[in-house]
């Protein structure tokens, strides 16, 4: 596929198939990561590949913030959302954390932040390739602070950019964009 083909046919995937991605092609995809654009060379993210045990912790936090943030007082709507959400990260058949460094220097986190989202684009264009779907997400479960204590992530030191649920795609949504053309003025 060509990179314009890539770019233009890549979407958000929601519905995956249960299958898991095998390791190498994770490990492969991840690779294009760190060839992303980065102002000062300062290398500012990590990658947490989560499935199995950690996958299961992770989905019972997320049972809780959903427990938590239903409206109902009623305990069996509670329990439906509840198990909505576990369900909901359990089909994820891989969840892949992307984090980045924190910088006391507000321009260089600025940098930072954003040489890591372009690490993220590389990793989900690399995976469409590879016929993997991923979605970016920054819920409320990417900043929870036991989702931070489970990952070992130190919230002083470094951030979640976002989580990339990933998998094979059981559904591709359509989407639409006003064409770049509408939105461009060129200057001579
Ligand atoms: C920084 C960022 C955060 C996102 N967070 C979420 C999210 O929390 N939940 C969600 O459903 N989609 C999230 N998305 C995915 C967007 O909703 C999606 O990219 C958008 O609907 C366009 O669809 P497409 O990626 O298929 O073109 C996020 C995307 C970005 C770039």
């Amino acid at each position: 596929m060509s990179v314009f083909d890539t770019i233009r046919n890549r979407r958000s995937i929601y519905d995956f198939e249960p299958e898991p991605v095998p390791r190498e092609v994770i490990a492969r995809v991840l690779e294009t990561a760190v060839w992303a654009p980065n102002h000062k060379l300062t290398e500012p993210w990590r990658f947490l590949v989560v499935t199995g045990k950690t996958k299961e912790t992770l989905a019972g936090i997320y049972r809780r913030i959903q427990r938590e943030k239903t409206k109902s007082d009623d305990p069996g709507i509670q329990r439906k959302s509840a198990e909505k959400g576990y369900a909901k990260i359990m089909s994820k058949p891989v969840i892949i954390v992307v984090v980045c460094k924190k910088d006391a220097d507000a321009f260089r986190a600025r940098e930072d932040y954003a040489a890591t989202c372009c690490a993220i684009h590389n990793i989900t264009l690399a995976a469409w390739e590879e016929g993997i779907g991923m979605q970016w997400s920054t819920g409320g479960l990417t900043r929870d602070p036991d989702t931070l204590e489970l990952l070992k992530i130190d919230a002083r030191e470094e951030e979640i950019v976002g989580f990339l649920y990933a998998g094979y795609p059981a559904q591709v949504p359509a989407q639409k964009r006003v064409p770049a053309a509408e939105r461009t003025e060129w200057f001579a």
